[in-house]
């Protein structure tokens, strides 16, 4: 079953870098509704203005929290066809010098809390057989590459690789669950001497979201090209 009406699209950290790039271009579709959140009201309603998507408060910080958010944004605004999981922290420091709680923060905003997302809104997807899930990773988070990124973001976006290939097992073909690495993008997290700007960031997690009924699903992509765990 594929669906005609208009889509529901939730970015996380909607409201500036990466996530504001792909909240802008999925409101540009004519198609689709997009849900811009942030974690402070006031941040939301402003990137929400600025692009014309409705804006939604999501705190990323505790999972459980989340969460339940998560039901109210469903129960305010209908459902959620397209998760966009793209909000996330970079704590410093390697994996000998940082605090428990980095890596526990890290876990939180990056995987649990993308997990907890895809919890609340996938077996809606699933049942009403059309969802995309989108997981903004990072190459620092592939084995292949070495997990070279600070410990606490490459423990987390391993993590956040292994939730993208258990959702996609376990929500069947109509729902589409993939991860994407950007690049090296030009954010408050990439920094200025970043190769690539924002919209040139969020093409493959846009692509991603947008997948036709024959797309792929469990997999990671950069630049719209398969890449390796
Ligand atoms: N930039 C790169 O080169 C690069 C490379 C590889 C992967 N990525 C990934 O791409 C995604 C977007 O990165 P970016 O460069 O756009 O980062 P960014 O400019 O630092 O933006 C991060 C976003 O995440 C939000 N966020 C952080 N903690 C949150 C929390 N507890 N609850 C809710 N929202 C929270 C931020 O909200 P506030 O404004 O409230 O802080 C902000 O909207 C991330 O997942 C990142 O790991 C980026």
């Amino acid at each position: 079953m594929s669906h005609v009406s208009t889509r529901i699209a939730l970015v996380t950290g909607a409201n500036r870098g990466i996530g504001l790039a792909i909240a802008t271009g999925l409101a540009a579709r004519s198609d689709t509704k997009v849900l811009a959140s942030a974690r402070t009201d006031a941040a939301a309603e402003a990137a929400a203005a600025k692009i014309g998507a409705t804006p939604v408060t999501l705190d990323l910080t505790d999972p459980r929290a989340a969460f339940e958010a998560a039901a109210r944004i469903e129960r305010a605004h209908g459902p959620v066809d397209i998760l966009v999981n793209n909000a996330g922290i970079l704590p410093q420091g390697a994996a000998d010098q940082i605090e428990i709680g980095d890596l526990e923060a890290a876990l939180a905003v990056n995987a649990v809390s993308p997990f907890a997302l895809m919890r609340a809104f996938g077996p809606g997807m699933k049942a009403r057989g059309w969802g995309r899930i989108v997981n903004l990773s990072s190459g620092w988070g592939s084995f292949t590459e070495g997990l070279t990124g600070p410990a606490a973001y490459s423990i987390s976006k391993a993590a956040l690789n292994a939730v993208t290939l258990s959702a996609a097992q376990a929500l069947g073909r109509s729902v589409k669950v993939n991860a994407a690495c950007p690049g090296w993008v030009r954010t408050r997290m990439g920094g200025q001497a970043a190769s690539r700007s924002p919209e040139e960031g969020a093409d493959t997690p846009i692509w991603l979201a947008t997948l036709p009924d024959d797309g792929p699903t469990g997999g990671f992509f950069r630049d719209r090209r398969l890449i390796e765990w």
